[in-house]
């Protein structure tokens, strides 16, 4: 058994990172992908990476990865790792706590002078978050072969700037875009630490969630446009509004996906920009987004394809020119189940209690699954509460899922496979 996680140091890492902040003016932490802030997020875990004994490499789509070397350089490693970049006012564990753990699990690994025949990689995976470019996962997506460099050049954010353009203004374009990609055999095995995002854990009074299963997102990008006009001058019979249309289809929605009546088919309407945004105009164009999640792949694509079809009937209906693009289909995958054997063997010889539980939000390892046997753990979130100010997981939670992680990332580097 490893010596326990060093509490200061997950402290330290979590509020640092926290102080990399694009709005400090506003409650909770905001840093999108390349952003100055993100940028300095970046050197600060490369450095700390590298004072923890790590070799440091960025690839084309900036992954950062630092690796702790094993006996064996050539055998393939094992993988911890999660995200830096946030939501708009978001906490300071969401990803953070993954990163943070696993750099501390890797000083553990280290100080404690255990051997170990694999390397083990912690990685930075580029923007989980859909937050600037509309699309979440980008880093660990390229990595399992479904984002090319040409389609970074469709990706925009809000001001029209292209991920291409941003990754050639970064200086990633230099390198090699094709070793970005990931095959079977790449990796031996990933384990992701994450807060749980979701009350389950609080509510049952244990530490760890060992997660069985991620359900994946659809997302659709709405475009309606009608007839912007004068909002006193304008009959009700004589208008062609794009807002109650808009309505229609986001109460549809809801209605859509509680018909299912399970916890994991849910839907989400969370960004709506309205055209021009002014109390006395009529507006002439709306565009929102849709986030559809589920653990079943079919039930996912029969909700995808109602909504779809609803979106085309109010536009027929209310004379509206509807345009919508589904950008992210995502399969939901399961955990291997030999990873997660090691991590409950692991809680049993730690005497740490352990839950195994479906994860509602999606995380890099979704991707990860396509190319390497993975599973994660899970720490509790207070009231449940994530992507807001408000999230909150104790730092003596934090690291009780990094004790647990670090022993298992020594478990696997030294295992011959997986069989
Ligand atoms: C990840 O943050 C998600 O939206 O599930
Ligand atoms: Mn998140
Ligand atoms: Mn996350």
């Amino acid at each position: 058994m490893l010596p326990q996680a060093d509490k200061n140091n997950i402290r330290t890492g979590l509020q640092t990172l926290a102080q990399f902040d694009s709005a400090p003016e506003q409650a909770g932490t905001t840093r999108v992908l390349f952003s100055d802030e993100e940028n300095k997020a970046r050197s600060y875990i490369k450095d700390l990476m590298q004072q923890t004994g790590m070799t440091v490499q960025e690839d084309a789509i900036g992954n950062i990865f630092g690796t702790l070397a094993g006996n064996d350089p050539d055998a393939a490693p094992v993988w911890s790792g999660s995200h830096i970049d946030t939501v708009i006012n978001a906490g300071m564990y969401d990803g953070m706590a993954g990163v943070i753990g696993a750099i501390e699990a890797c000083r553990m690994i280290r100080a404690s002078g255990e051997a170990h025949q694999r390397p083990i990689t912690v990685v930075v995976f580029a923007s989980e978050e859909p937050t600037r470019f509309g699309t979440g996962c980008i880093g660990s997506r390229a990595m399992a072969g479904h984002l090319s460099l040409e389609q970074t050049k469709e990706l925009y954010d809000d001001n029209g700037i292209s991920l291409y353009s941003e990754l050639e203004r970064l200086g990633y374009t230099k390198l090699d875009y094709d070793a970005v990609r990931k095959h079977k055999g790449d990796v031996f095995a990933s384990v992701e630490l994450h807060i749980e995002q979701a009350p389950v854990l609080e509510q049952l009074g244990i530490p760890i969630g060992l997660v069985t299963g991620i359900c994946a997102p659809t997302y659709i990008h709405v475009t309606l446009k009608g007839e912007q006009k004068h909002a006193g001058s304008t009959p009700m019979n004589a208008r062609h509004d794009v807002v109650p249309a808009a309505a229609d289809i986001i109460l549809q929605l809801e209605h859509l996906a509680r018909s299912y009546g399970n916890t994991h088919t849910v839907a989400t309407v969370g960004k709506i920009q309205v055209f021009p945004n002014a109390s006395n105009v009529i507006a002439g164009e709306i565009r929102f987004t849709i986030d559809i999640r589920d653990i079943s792949k079919e039930t996912k694509q029969e909700l995808t394809k109602n909504i779809c079809n609803y979106i085309q009937v109010v536009a027929k209906l209310r004379h509206l020119d509807a345009k919508y693009s589904v950008d992210t289909d995502d399969l939901p995958h399961m955990s291997d189940p030999k990873v997660l054997h090691v991590l409950e063997d692991t809680c049993q010889s730690l005497q740490i209690p352990y839950h195994k539980m479906t994860s509602g939000a999606y995380h890099d390892s979704l991707l990860v699954a396509e190319f390497a046997p993975m599973a994660m753990i899970f720490v509790p979130s207070k009231d449940g509460i994530s992507h807001d100010p408000a999230e909150y997981t104790s730092i003596a939670e934090i690291a009780c899922g990094v004790d647990v992680l670090a022993n298992a990332l020594l478990h696997l580097a030294n295992m011959q496979s997986l069989n």
